[in-house]
């Protein structure tokens, strides 16, 4: 897997930057191109020529060292690389990322690379356990940054505890399992994906409100599947209580209607959207601007339709593939091919919610994908997580097959 990889492996002043060239030497070996970029510090600790030695490629130092009038260095090293590996990463480069800081050379392209960036942090105990380190982490984590943890053991400033850059050996198998793993699992890079989530809340007055059982986690499941698949993402919720998914656009709306605006503002050049939300379907006629005082005997609360959200993306429908979902108590099925077909969609996500396990609030779901064109698969009871990916791979691989 890393045999013809461009990776570009940035090394900072620690003094496990000597295990650097044991890196270099065993990603070389393994049939990548490695073009080492070094900070000031680093050069301290090891000499630039060695990993030129090493890499057989020209170790970059100075972001003013233009070599090539034809190139900008560090724009065409950060377009150049398909991975680029910090090892050791020390909390100072740490720092630096978190905080989007470009003062030199490795900075400056790190900032510019588009690919994936693995780091490798090597620092003395204390300072790997400080509150700004770990946060600094946490915000790079944040931004889909991949760390290779450190090791525990004797540290070269004699104190034992974690913070060893991890071996080569073990940092090239992390490199050489993610790169599997990726080329292994269906993108949908490119895509513009418009995800609706959650309940929508129906206002009577200041203290009351009609809604329903939907906890948002089918909806978030997918967006964050979605997003961690490639796809840039825009998730439209009702009230929930839910994190926002790393990598994910998100809109919050209240009302049916509040919903109806956004989804119809954000449909256009949208690739594929699914409508996962539990919509309400009537809303009080009248609301209300003061609380209602209780009276004796009961309160009769006219409702009136809400707009049908789907329809109304159906009619308007360009190339999106348009997916709803359909929550069912009895014959599933056959009503979910009905709404395929009346709402003009391209595919419909039926849930037989009286299965145990299955729709509203649970951590877990299970239901049958239907295409237009139709194709049938269920999915069996798993957690959201899994019934996102494998719907997404269901929608990647039928928008293709049935366009054709
Ligand atoms: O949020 P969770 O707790 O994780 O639960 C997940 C879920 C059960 C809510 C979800 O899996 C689900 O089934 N969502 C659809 C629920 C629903 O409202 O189904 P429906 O059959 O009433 O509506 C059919 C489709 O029309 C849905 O895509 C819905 O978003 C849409 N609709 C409904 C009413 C309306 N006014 N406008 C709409 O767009």
């Amino acid at each position: 897997m890393v045999n013809g990889k461009k990776i570009v492996l940035g090394v900072t002043g620690g003094i496990a930057a000597y295990k650097a060239c044991t890196l270099t030497s065993r990603l070389t070996q393994a049939g990548a191109d490695v073009k080492v970029v070094m900070t000031e510090s680093a050069a301290k600790f090891v000499s630039p020529l060695t990993f030129q030695a090493l890499s057989r490629n020209p170790v970059f130092t100075d972001t003013f060292d233009e070599k090539d009038p034809a190139k900008i260095a560090h724009i065409d090293l950060a377009d150049w690389a398909d991975l680029v590996l910090i090892a050791p990463a020390t909390a100072n480069i740490i720092g630096k990322m978190a905080n989007g800081l470009a003062d030199d050379m490795l900075s400056t392209m790190l900032l510019a690379t588009q690919a994936p960036v693995y780091i490798a942090p090597a620092m003395n105990v204390h300072m790997y356990a400080h509150p700004a380190v770990i946060e600094n982490m946490k915000t790079l984590e944040g931004w889909r940054y991949r760390f290779i943890e450190p090791g525990n053991g004797l540290l070269a400033c004699g104190y034992v505890g974690k913070g060893r850059l991890e071996e080569p050996e073990a940092i090239v198998e992390v490199i050489k399992d993610d790169l599997n793993k990726r080329e292994t699992t269906p993108t949908l890079k490119g895509k513009r994906v418009l995800v609706s989530a959650g309940p929508t809340k129906e206002k009577v007055d200041p203290v009351r409100y009609f809604t329903n059982h939907s906890s948002g986690k089918m909806g978030f499941a997918i967006a964050s599947e979605a997003a961690k698949m490639g796809a840039e993402v825009t998730l439209v919720t009702g009230p929930v209580g839910l994190e926002t998914p790393v990598g994910v656009r998100r809109i919050d709306v209240e009302s049916a209607e509040q919903m109806y605006q956004a989804m119809l503002e954000q449909y256009e050049g949208k690739d594929i959207v699914i409508k996962a939300a539990a919509v309400a379907d009537y809303r009080p006629a009248l609301t209300y601007e003061e609380k209602m005082k209780k009276q004796p005997g009961a309160w009769t609360v006219e409702m009136e339709r809400t707009k049908d959200i789907l329809l109304e993306l159906g009619k308007r429908k360009q190339s999106q593939y348009l997916v709803g979902f359909a929550a069912e108590t009895t014959d599933p099925l056959e009503y979910g091919r009905k709404k395929l077909e009346s709402k003009n969609l391209d595919a419909i996500v039926v849930n037989n919610i009286k299965t145990t396990g299955a729709g509203f609030g649970s951590d877990t779901n299970a239901v049958t994908y239907i295409s237009k064109h139709g194709l049938e698969k269920t999915i069996e009871l798993a957690a959201k997580t899994e019934v996102a990916k494998q719907l997404l791979v269901l929608i990647g691989s039928t928008m293709k097959d049935e366009s054709r």
